[in-house]
């Protein structure tokens, strides 16, 4: 594997999660397969499991790591080619990028969407110049439209969880937010989900709240919660802004809020949510502390993922 920035980077669904599922056996099976080799964690915004379960699935496959919060503890990066570097960034992506791919032998980034300009954030253009740039693989710990390690986790604990010989039902459902978020979580979800093609695959969100169609073909989208959720398996609970009008928020209706009540409409749903998440304005205390969610087995699942991933990037290089 060259990069690992969308599903279209992975060769096989099957093959990663399968991987993945025997590390969380035999975490340390591979201990010496990134002897040498050293990755950089660059992060342009915060983390807490995707930078974790990123180090702790690196050291596992004997990697050497450094982390580096961009703008934090180095200079401000300029992305934008031919910018005239008269304002706050210090450093253009052209220059650092080559020097980081020299320290490093894979580079992992995480960037946010700025939500104020669709095209400038769907054409990728922060991870896009480190891949320009930087000579190295790149790995995705969450870009401006996608999160893929976060997708192939939650791909890996639908398939560790649910034992039935039928397709299970999945719901991705939009959820209230005091803020605006990016799209990334859902479209990544989204594009996972219909890739791999093993479900019945439901969006439930608000008129207004479409996402971007190259992601959710495939899926069965209705304004309708109620509806979706009847008979659901899995239920992933997420907030997006708006896409069409780029980075708003229409409507913040808390009777979107999942709750008890709503769950008995399912067929026992898992409850899924990428975390971090706030409680009782997304998700009801009384859910999240329940035997049906299922975040703490996702966010554990974040290493083997990773794992995977970076496994498949070792033997390529
Ligand atoms: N789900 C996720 O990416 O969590 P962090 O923002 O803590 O990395």
């Amino acid at each position: 594997m060259k990069q690992f920035i969308s599903s279209q980077d992975a060769e096989s669904f099957q093959q990663l999660i399968d991987q993945a599922l025997a590390y969380k056996s035999n975490p340390l099976k591979d201990n010496s397969l990134g002897k040498g080799k050293r990755m950089g964690l660059l992060f342009l915004n915060p983390s807490m499991r995707t930078r974790l379960s990123t180090e702790i699935a690196a050291k596992n496959l004997g990697m050497d790591v450094i982390i580096f919060n961009v703008g934090q503890d180095g200079w401000a990066f300029e992305f934008e080619d031919e910018a005239i570097m008269s304002g706050t960034s210090v450093e253009h992506v052209k220059d650092a990028a080559p020097i980081l791919g020299k320290y490093f032998d894979v580079l992992g980034i995480r960037t946010f969407p700025s939500l104020k300009n669709k095209e400038d954030d769907y054409s990728e253009l922060y991870i896009n110049q480190f891949i320009k740039y930087a000579g190295v693989p790149v790995v995705s710990l969450e870009s401006a439209t996608l999160h893929p390690l976060q997708s192939l986790t939650d791909l890996i604990t639908i398939q560790e969880t649910f034992k039935e010989k039928r397709k299970p039902k999945i719901v991705l459902t939009w959820a209230p937010h005091v803020k605006a978020l990016p799209q990334c979580v859902a479209n990544s979800f989204s594009q996972w989900i219909t890739g791999w093609g093993g479900a019945d695959f439901t969006i439930a969100h608000p008129e207004d709240y479409e996402l971007d169609t190259r992601f959710t073909k495939g899926a069965s989208i209705t304004f309708n919660q109620e509806e979706a959720l009847r008979n659901a398996d899995f239920v992933y609970v997420k907030n997006w802004s708006t896409y069409s009008d780029y980075g708003k928020i229409y409507c913040n209706d808390p009777q979107w809020m999942l709750t008890q009540e709503k769950i008995k409409l399912t067929n026992h749903a898992k409850i899924m949510h990428c975390l971090p998440v706030r409680r009782n304005v997304e998700l009801s205390d009384e859910i999240l502390d329940s035997k049906s969610s299922i975040v703490t087995q996702q966010a554990t699942n974040r290493v083997w993922a990773a794992q995977s991933v970076l496994s498949e990037i070792l033997k390529g290089i």
